[in-house]
């Protein structure tokens, strides 16, 4: 059985849709605090609160999984580092309340959603898993203490847990039925589709001036359907005791803001309406991953992280559903 925490938010309910097409026994854990309950489908559900430790121990019992697949966080950048108390107590308080869970119900194979952000401004072109980790966000400071967490649980207890850093996620799910819906909504793709459809102020690009071929950010774009499917393959090396791993998903190419907008304008037949504005503080000019090592090891590809294809997406699920779920 597997249990996948925070599977009522963007990229969890991807991979529990997965796991159903795939009919593997799942149970979908959340607080439905950033999740929504329209995106469970019929995966069987539990409602519980990861900083409530009675809750989780109670939950996690009742489940028994044989691994936890774990997305629940908070993930505002800007608000991480206004808010970081309560950063602290989602991301690492209530991971620490959930692998103490696991423990004792003999449940020690964890997968992990983390970020580039624990890599804060690169020194390099290309993003490595061992590029110096030095974030620059508490949202990044959490998703990694977490992960230093998770080494010495492996180093103490034999605690397995796969690790994956996710660049920039994007699109929706290709059948139209789960997309993007966070509130606020902060990331490029889906406020540029928000402001055609009038729901947002017109687009303002944060920034014209960086060092990259025409001035503004570029951001490794990966679909949230190739993050659901390296789960799915860090699920069957920890179900067969594989040991612990941590990987980039990315694509390994990077596109401008400039060029996100124009691929939106033009998947939706019409311009994004859109200003250049000031830089917004802590973006790194360029962050695109090398995931040549997850590549090379279990021969993940991304199938589907063509700009157009996750733009496409995106747009299917945000034009039907211009308030979300
Ligand atoms: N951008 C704009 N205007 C907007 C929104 C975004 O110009 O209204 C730009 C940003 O400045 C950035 C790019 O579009 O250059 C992408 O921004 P997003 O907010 O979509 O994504 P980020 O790159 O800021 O964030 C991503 C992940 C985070 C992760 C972070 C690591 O979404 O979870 O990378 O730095 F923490």
């Amino acid at each position: 059985m597997i249990l996948v925490v925070g599977g009522a938010g963007y990229i969890g309910s991807h991979f529990a849709k997965l796991l159903r097409k795939k009919g593997l026994d799942h149970v979908v854990l959340d607080n439905l605090l950033t999740g929504h309950k329209e995106a469970l489908g019929d995966s069987p559900f539990l409602h519980a609160d990861m900083r409530e430790p009675q809750e989780i121990f109670e939950a996690v019992a009742e489940v028994s999984p044989t691994l936890v697949v774990h997305f629940g966080a908070l993930s505002l950048v800007g608000e991480s580092v206004s808010a970081p108390d309560l950063y602290w107590q989602n991301n690492v308080s209530g991971t620490l309340h959930l692998c103490q869970a696991m423990r004792a119900s003999g449940c020690q194979k964890l997968i992990f959603s983390s970020t580039a952000a624990v890599y804060g401004d690169p020194i390099s072109d290309l993003i490595d898993e061992d590029h110096p980790k030095n974030p620059t966000s508490t949202y990044g400071d959490t998703k990694l203490a977490v992960e230093t967490m998770l080494s010495n649980m492996d180093r103490a207890y034999g605690f397995k847990s796969v690790c994956l850093r996710y660049f920039n996620a994007a699109g929706a799910d290709s059948e139209g039925e789960l997309g993007e819906d966070h509130n606020p909504e902060s990331h490029l793709i889906p406020r540029a589709i928000l402001a055609i459809l009038g729901k947002v102020p017109p687009l303002v690009i944060f920034g014209t001036d960086y060092p990259t071929p025409d001035g503004t950010c570029l951001r490794d774009y990966i679909h949230v359907e190739d993050l659901a499917s390296a789960h799915l393959l860090a699920a069957e090396h920890l179900l067969h005791d594989g040991d612990s791993r941590r990987y980039n998903l990315g694509t390994g190419a990077g596109f401008s803001v400039r060029e996100v907008v124009e691929m939106v304008g033009k998947v939706a037949g019409t311009p994004v309406p859109c200003t250049d504005g000031d830089r917004r503080a802590g973006d790194p000019a360029r962050l695109v991953a090398s995931s040549a090592r997850v590549q090379k090891d279990w021969g993940w590809k991304p199938e589907r992280s063509g700009l157009e294809d996750m733009v496409r997406d995106a747009w299917n699920w945000l034009s039907k559903n211009p308030d979300g779920y």
